[in-house]
């Protein structure tokens, strides 16, 4: 039974989505239907297809009470809006549908879990969130309600668990046909924690053990967690509430952790060895990761983060876009990231140039565009030599008379910014992000992804990632190259079509 609600908001997504132009939407990124998108939820292979859904508010371009948005792809790439698949139409999500995930059920059926949001009066007339976690069960487009609901509540909270930040369950099954799943919860100090729990239906749950634990170290509530075994490790994602900055390492506001260790099964914690951010640019937040049929680790994240939202084309009645999908790897003990291999079908004209030497600015014919490819190697160690060596090296994109966006390396700092204030923007906030790059053999690597609204950037076959989204006018599509002394690169440059 599709519930007047969610009638309502098909609807409303159905009529609404054909005032948007092709053109006015990014290319091969999802944005929302219609409105308002956040976190990537339910991130799945179901029935020969990529499912993805995600927080959804059709009404208005701004977050509001969340629904599930739903789109599908055979490659990751094109995707197909179905039918918005969950609504807050019950006594436990009134307030909303916040984020989760999928997994298939044994006969063939789709489980979506998420966190319900109720608000609750307090005597002082305010409110309170009661987070719990719920279940709709359906067929890859239409989803009922589990009538049991909520299979997770303040019940099977360990000790000092806070009722109010109790979200985002990541499910998978098990080998032997069990599932586990994990959830964003803090303390009452607001230090967060990665519970885990087990069920045998993925209807009946039971609380296994606090995986991991913050214990102050990044930022507070730990939201969207995922915990996977990948190369030999494991790996436990999560996105940290109210960062503080550690070097170049971690900044300010919402932040992206990846963990990497193993996983003690006997008293089922896991064991960190290593931490980094996910992503070094300004936009990314709550990925989530799908195990592909062919084995490989793909992480999808939303293009935005909490603190840099107000950077917005009012033209648009769409806000919020997906980023690239990822194949993840361990490498030397850190998270790896390539844009999906499927991306290189789209690849269309060529333009080439090897071992250019230049200083000053140069542009090269033929490399402009703004849905681009673009492979560029920094030869550092020729660039350093003769006389005027390089000091800083710069690429220039979505570039006319008045605007770019740019990224930049200083050879000597070994430092990498990623600077949008030229784009276009009317407002005074976060526009860089610098981020400590290594030299390898010589060189510095840079795959350039740019869709219309967004750039990622891999660095050194994806030892890192800075990713970031503007809005400068389609128009601007020039790229030029600036160099402060002596560079010597190599561009290879495909149009994405
Ligand atoms: C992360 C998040 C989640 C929550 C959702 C609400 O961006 O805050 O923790 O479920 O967004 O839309």
């Amino acid at each position: 039974m599709v519930s007047q609600t969610l009638r309502e908001a098909r609807k409303y997504e159905e009529t609404m989505e054909k005032c948007i132009g092709e053109a006015a939407r990014p290319a091969f990124h999802l944005c929302p239907r219609v409105g308002w998108m956040n976190d990537p939820n339910g991130f799945s292979f179901y029935k020969g297809e990529y499912h993805l859904f995600y927080q959804y508010y059709p009404y208005d371009s701004v977050w509001n009470q969340m629904h599930w948005g739903h789109a599908v792809s055979r490659d990751l790439l094109h995707w197909t809006y179905l039918p918005a698949a969950l609504a807050p139409d019950t006594a436990f999500d009134k307030d909303g549908c916040f984020s989760g995930s999928a997994v298939e059920l044994p006969d063939g059926r789709q489980l979506l879990i998420y966190t319900g949001v109720v608000k609750e009066p307090l005597v002082d007339g305010s409110f309170r969130e009661i987070q719990t976690q719920c279940i709709a069960v359906g067929d890859g487009r239409d989803y009922e309600k589990y009538s049991g609901n909520p299979v997770l509540d303040g019940e099977s909270l360990p000790e000092g668990g806070s009722r109010s930040d109790f979200r985002d369950p990541r499910i998978w099954m098990e080998e032997d046909g069990t599932y586990r799943c994990v959830v964003g919860n803090c303390t009452e100090n607001h230090d967060g924690r990665i519970l885990l729990y087990e069920s045998r239906d993925g209807l009946c749950w039971d609380f296994v053990s606090i995986l991991a634990e913050n214990k102050n170290r990044f930022g507070r509530m730990w939201e969207c967690p995922d915990f996977f075994e990948l190369d030999g490790k494991y790996v436990l994602l999560t996105s940290p509430q109210d960062m503080m900055p550690r070097g170049f390492e971690y900044h300010n506001g919402n932040g992206t952790l990846c963990l990497i260790g193993s996983y003690d099964r006997e008293n089922h914690v896991f064991v960190q060895e290593q931490d980094q951010a996910i992503d070094y640019g300004i936009d990314f937040y709550a990925p989530q990761t799908v195990l592909a049929p062919d084995g490989r680790r793909i992480m999808i994240g939303w293009m935005q983060n909490w603190d840099t939202c107000n950077l917005r084309d009012t033209k648009h009645v769409w806000f919020g876009q997906m980023s690239l999908p990822r194949e993840l790897s361990i490498k030397n003990g850190r998270l790896f990231q390539r844009p999906v291999r499927e991306l290189d079908a789209m690849r269309g004209r060529e333009v080439r140039y090897e071992n250019v030497a230049f200083e000053g600015i140069t542009r090269l014919p033929g490399v402009t565009g703004r849905r681009i490819d673009m492979e560029l190697v920094l030869h550092v160690d020729e660039s350093l030599q003769g006389e005027r060596g390089l000091q800083k090296f710069a690429v220039r994109f979505a570039q006319d008379d008045v605007c770019h966006t740019a990224v930049s390396f200083r050879p000597h700092e070994s430092l990498l910014k990623i600077d949008r204030k030229f784009s276009g923007s009317r407002r005074a906030f976060i526009h860089q992000r610098r981020s400590l790059v290594p030299v390898r053999d010589g060189k510095l690597k840079l795959r350039m992804i740019l869709d219309r609204f967004s750039a990622e950037v891999f660095v050194n076959d994806g030892e890192q990632t800075l990713t970031l989204t503007f809005y400068t006018d389609q128009s601007a599509e020039g790229i030029s190259f600036y160099s402060d002394g002596r560079a010597v690169m190599d561009v290879v440059k495909y149009d994405l079509c």
